[in-house]
Parts: C-alpha cells; structure tokens; sequence
C-alpha cells in the first residue's frame, strides 16, 4: 500500500460539533478505526501527530443553543469539555484535542481565506438567498431544509443532503422550509465568496479519480466518483451568520465564513497549537517539503457524511493554497445503527458513551472491541445488545479472558509465580503463527481493515487457549513438571505478545495484562520481544474481562424502550389550537357531499399529488389532492369520500383541481378519509 513508505503521519479525526454527547456512532465511525491505526503506528517507532478537537462554528451551535434557550459561547464550553472526557475515557489517543473558537484557529482561518481572495480564486457574487421574514434571517446550511433533489430525503440540509451525502446549495432544495418559522421563505439578494469547484473540476479529476483509484477504499471512491460525473458547482465559503470566525474583508461585514471552511482548517490549528506545546515543527505536519519524499502522510477517518468536505471541497482548498500536501487517504466508515433503526441524536436513539460507562464501568475495552468487530468498513452494521453480550461472553470473556487466567493461575499455584528467565516460545508452532498474526495484522491495518486486524488478535488468544487445553499441564505436574513448567512458560510468551498485541486494540487490557505479568509495556514497540529474567515475580492474577449478564441487557433494552416513548411523546405536536368562531351562514355556505372516487393516477413528476376522478352524484369532477405519499393510487378506486364542490376550481399542475376532498390528519401527519362507514351513495349533503 502507498502510505507505508512516508517517514511521517498527520492523522486526523473529523472534529465532533460541540452540540451534544458523543455516541457509539461516533466512536465507531471516526475515532476508533483513527486510534487504533495510530497506535499502530506508533508501536512501530513511526513519528506520527494524531489530532482533533471540537467543531464549535456553524448552525449546528446555533440552532442548539437557541433550542436549550442559551448562548452558543455556553453550548460549546458544555459539550467540548464533555466530549474531550469521553475520548479521554475510551483511550482515544490524541496528540491534542483542539477547539475551533480557539484565537490561533480564527487566525489561521483568516489566513487561509485571505490568501485564497488574494490569489483571486473566488467568485464574488450577488445572489437572491432564502430569508425568513419572521426571524429575519438569512437561512444558510441547517436553517433551511426541504426535499433533496437527488434522493428525495425530505429533511435535506440547506448544504448537504446527510442521506446521500450530495452538497447542496439552498436554492436546490425542493419545497423549502425554515427551521426557525417553519415558514416558506423569501428570496433576497445578499454577496457572497464562492470557491469554483467547476473550475477545479480537472484537477480533481486527475488528482482523485485517476490518483486514487486503487488505493482509496470503494465506498469512498465511488461517491466521489458520482459527484464529478454530475459536475461540481461554486460552493459559497461565506454566510450571513452572526456566529463564527468573522470573514476578514470591510466589505463583508457581520459575515462569517462558511463551518465546513475553517472546521477542517482545524485540523491544522490543532497541529500548531500542539507544535507550540511540544517544542515541534508543526510545516513538517502539513507542508510540502523540498523533497517530496520527505512529505508528510495525510489521512482523514471520518463518516460517511462528511465524504465530499474531505475529498472534494477541502482537497481544492488545500490546491488553490499550494503550500499543503493532501490526503493520502479518505478511510470513511459507513453508519452503525442500533436496534434495527439509525442512530439519532433528536431521537434520542443512542448509546452514549458517558451513560455506557455509569452502567459498565471500566468496560471501555469491551466496547472498543465489539465495535471494531463491527465496524461499518464497507457497508452500515449494527450494533445490538445481545451481539455485545455474546461478543464479550464468548470472545473475551471465554476465550482470551479464560487463557490468561487459567495460565497464571496455575503459574502460581505450581511454582509460586516465579518465571524462568532467558528463553522465548520453545514451541516452532507457536512461534510461527504468532509471526504470522504480527504480519497480518500489519497488512490490515494499513489496509484500513479492521475488523479482520483484531479478529487476528483474537486468533492469538484461541490459539493460546487451545494450546492450553490440549497439553492439559495440570495432568503432567505429578509426573513431569518439567513439561509442565514448559507449556506454561510458552503460554505466558503468549501472553507477553497479547500484551504488545493488544495495546493499539485494547490499550485498558493491555495494561491490565502488563500488570499482572510485572512488566512495564508503556514505551514497547513491536519490535521489543518480552524477555523475563530469571525468578522474575509474576503479579497475582486479575479478571481481565467480566460476563455481561441478561439482566444488563435487558436493562439497556429497557432504557431505548423508554428513550423511544420520550421522544414519541416530546415529538408529537401539540393538538392545533382552535380556530375563531364563524357564523351558522359561514357554515352553511359549505357544500359538501358524500361522493366516490373513480379514477386515480400520480400526476407526473411530483411525489405527493393524485389526479383523482369522483362522482358527486351532481357530476364527474376532476379533484387534485395532495395523498399520493399515502394511498397507492389502485388502491382506493372506490373509495367513498366527502368533497367539498362550491371551492373556488385551481389549477395545479396544469390540472384544473374541481373540489376539496376532506381528510383527517393526525399527529403523525398520517391521513384517513372522512366519509360514511357503511356504502351511502354519492351526493348526499354532508353537515
Ligand atoms: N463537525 C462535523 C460533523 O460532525 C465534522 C467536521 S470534520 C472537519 O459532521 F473537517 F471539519 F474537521
Ligand atoms: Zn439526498
């Protein structure tokens, strides 16, 4: 693979919006794939800086904070410091974890665009944007939604459709809406600085298409690849905001760059400020060397959802500069859902990973590793309760966990604890399949798979506990403990290389092992094999992993069962207040007959509407009708109805519309026809 010959590593991992806990998604998604392959790296002596922090700008704050009815300032300090404590619990490896509201990012930011306007690559433009007229506000990114033009999506973001992951400008949006009134907006005229995609249309051909073809991973690829075959627009990189990183400009006052331009600049603020910290050269990180030999490797892990800002948008941004070398790889992870249904923040439909720990303290290594058994490499997986119970039951508990405790258990109740020095694995075996699990675990990781790299992990620890089993040492002792003492020496060099094994996958167990073993792995490279000397102590033995019990997964399923309801109950809008009085004559001047639907079709190119045909007993009518996401059209010829015939006639869709059908709505915005239960006739009078 091409990034195995680079001296140095950036790594980063996308930088979690400061607007809520972090979540097995998140874990999954970004950090663990990024930390383990860091550790990995590390162990082999590479000089690597693996960085992240908070993304703290962007409607993503804003709209929070308004929710929760505080500051942006408030919602960020609360959630940077809550999310840097989860990574910290998990063992995520950060060189430093940064924020974005920090001055040295701001400034950089300013730099990177200032040097961009300078060099003159963007395009400055007047454009009508959405406005809510109620809230007086531009409605950029999560501020305006509506349906996406390329999936569908009903809830598409006014930049980027988080189901497809297609970018998009608002004015794309079909049907737009804004969160802040639920009003249509208006249009009205506003500058902004537009980066020209279009114009970098070629290059990232070259660079991405060509270039990476072979090396980034397909998932990855392909939706690049369909985004330049559509053709890429101008992206506008400024916003009328009043919160973020000011766009340095007299002219573009109280407007604020665009979150997904400064976020990933973050990734290199992070760097300086820890350059700063760390007496480093942070240009070695990020700049294009003399020799192009001596730049460093990129590698971004992110989600899915953020494929285009790091293969696209940011790729350009770092071009246009010139002084930055770029990715070398994309690893994206798919989704993990949960239950059978996606993870959701607003849902509540998660396990977060502050909660996950009240419940099972100190199982971090738990977590870490069913996630990575699961990983979403290549497609989305799932996580379940009873998947994680038979996973650490049956995998570490039974397997890797049984092996260590059984061998140390019978190294001290046989020779007090007390190793033999000098020697290594005195089984050829044994050796070989260890080298072998060393190789590929190596070749995996690098190839970013990592479900297959820690299931070759968990090969050592089979491999070791069928070992034990077969020579069955306990059966020996009385007879030969010489080979007694031989199959539990060649167990314990097992155990040595879990240790070093196990510290890029499962770091708290790792230790854990060290620990009883009496050695010090901190500072071990792959390199290093353990040697014991001779009488060295062995501490006594300690679970290394625990049985997760029924009890406890029923209780977590309990609790989504209950955080399902909540949120049920919370989303379901109030029932509509009620509406002024009118007269008995208001009322009487409606005509509404009972009626039955003759004919019905979609009308073409639209996803709600039915062209319908219905006997009012007066006449045959032609009655648009907004119910095609409801009733397939087939399915309710026949159907007996109340319509409304004295409504003024419209034409919608070039269909002249002749009535009103009445439909009841309930909050679900499911909809039922109004109409006599038993078979009445057509025409007549409904009051
Ligand atoms: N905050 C973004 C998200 O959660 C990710 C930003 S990644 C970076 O989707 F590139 F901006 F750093
Ligand atoms: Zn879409």
């Amino acid at each position: 693979m091409t990034n195995k010959n680079y001296k140095r590593y950036t790594v980063t991992s996308a930088l979690p919006y400061a607007n809520g806990p972090l979540h097995i998604g998140h874990l999954a998604g970004a950090y663990l794939p990024a930390d383990i392959f860091v550790r990995h790296l590390r162990l082999q002596k590479k000089d690597v800086v693996y960085v992240c922090g908070s993304d703290e700008h962007g409607a993503a704050i804003t709209i929070k904070a308004k929710k929760e009815g505080t500051t942006p300032q408030a919602i960020i300090d609360q959630y940077h410091h809550q999310i840097k404590k989860s990574f910290e619990d998990f063992g995520i490896a950060f060189d430093i974890y940064h924020r974005t509201s920090a001055p040295i990012h701001h400034d950089l930011s300013k730099e990177f665009f200032l040097n961009l306007y300078e060099k003159g690559e963007f395009i400055e433009k007047f454009s009508d944007q959405y406005f809510d007229e109620e809230f007086q506000q531009f409605l950029a990114d999560r501020y305006i939604i509506g349906t996406c033009p390329n999936c569908g999506n009903d809830n598409a973001y006014g930049d980027q459709c988080e189901k497809c992951g297609t970018s998009l400008s608002p004015t794309e949006l079909v049907n737009p809406r804004s969160t802040l009134s639920g009003n249509k907006p208006i249009l009205k005229p506003t500058k902004h600085w537009y980066l020209p995609l279009d114009k970098y249309q070629p290059w990232l051909e070259e660079w991405l298409l060509e270039g990476k073809k072979d090396s980034w991973k397909t998932n990855v690829y392909g939706q690049c690849s369909s985004w330049l075959k559509q053709g890429l627009q101008p992206r506008s990189m400024t916003r009328d905001l009043d919160w973020g990183i000011d766009v340095p400009l007299m002219e573009a006052e109280g407007k604020k760059l665009y979150v997904w331009l400064d976020a990933p600049i973050g990734y290199i603020s992070a760097t300086k400020q820890w350059a700063i910290d760390n007496d480093k050269d942070w240009q070695l990180y990020w700049k294009k060397q003399e020799n192009e030999a001596d730049n460093s490797c990129l590698i971004h892990f992110i989600g899915k959802d953020n494929i285009v800002f790091h293969c696209i948008t940011f790729p350009s941004i770092l071009n246009a500069h010139g002084d930055y070398i770029l990715p070398e790889n994309v690893p994206a992870n798919e989704f993990l859902n949960l239950e059978g249904d996606k993870l959701s923040t607003s849902r509540n439909h998660a396990v977060w990973l502050h909660e996950y720990l009240e419940e099972f303290p100190n199982k971090q290594d738990e977590l870490r590793y069913v996630l990575t058994s699961i990983m979403p490499e290549t497609s989305d997986s799932e996580f379940t309760w009873k998947d994680y119970q038979a996973r650490v039951n049956n995998e570490l508990v039974a397997i890797f966990g049984n092996f260590v405790n059984r061998v140390m258990i019978l190294m001290h109740k046989y020779f007090d604890g007390k190793v033999l020095g000098g020697e290594k694995l005195k089984d050829e075996t044994l050796a070989t399949h260890i080298e072998t699990a060393y190789a590929d675990i190596d070749k995996y990781l690098t190839d970013y798979k990592f479900r297959n790299a820690i299931a070759s992990l968990m090969d050592v620890a089979r491999l070791g506990n069928k070992y034990l089993t077969e020579k069955e040492p306990w059966k020996t002792f009385k007879e030969n403990p010489e080979e007694t003492r031989e199959v539990l020496q060649n167990c314990l060099h097992i155990i040595a290389h879990l240790t070093i094994l196990s510290q890029a996958f499962l770091p708290h167990s790792s230790k854990k092992l060290a620990t009883m073993l009496n050695i010090a792995v901190a500072d071990k490279s792959y390199n290093e094999v353990i040697v014991f000397s001779d009488g060295h102590q062995l501490n006594p033995a300690s679970l290394l992993f625990e049985k997760v019990e029924d009890e406890q997964v029923e209780r977590q399923l309990a609790k989504l069962a209950v955080k399902k309801e909540e949120a049920k109950a919370a989303n379901s809008p109030a029932l509509v207040p009620a509406k002024a009085n009118i007269s008995f004559d208001d009322f009487a001047s409606l005509d509404i007959r009972t009626g039955k639907i003759l004919t019905a079709e979609k009308v073409a190119k639209t996803k709600k509407l039915l062209k319908l045909t219905v006997d009012t007993g007066l006449d045959q009518r032609t009655v648009v009708s907004g119910i095609a996401e409801f009733f397939a059209p087939e399915s309710i010829v026949g159907q007996q109805v109340s319509i409304l015939i004295n409504l003024e006639p419209r034409e919608i869709k070039g269909i002249l519309s002749q009535g009103m059908i009445l439909m009841a709505e309930n909050s679900d915005g499911k909809l039922t026809f109004v109409a006599p239960k038993e078979e009445f006739g057509v025409g007549s009078v409904v009051r």
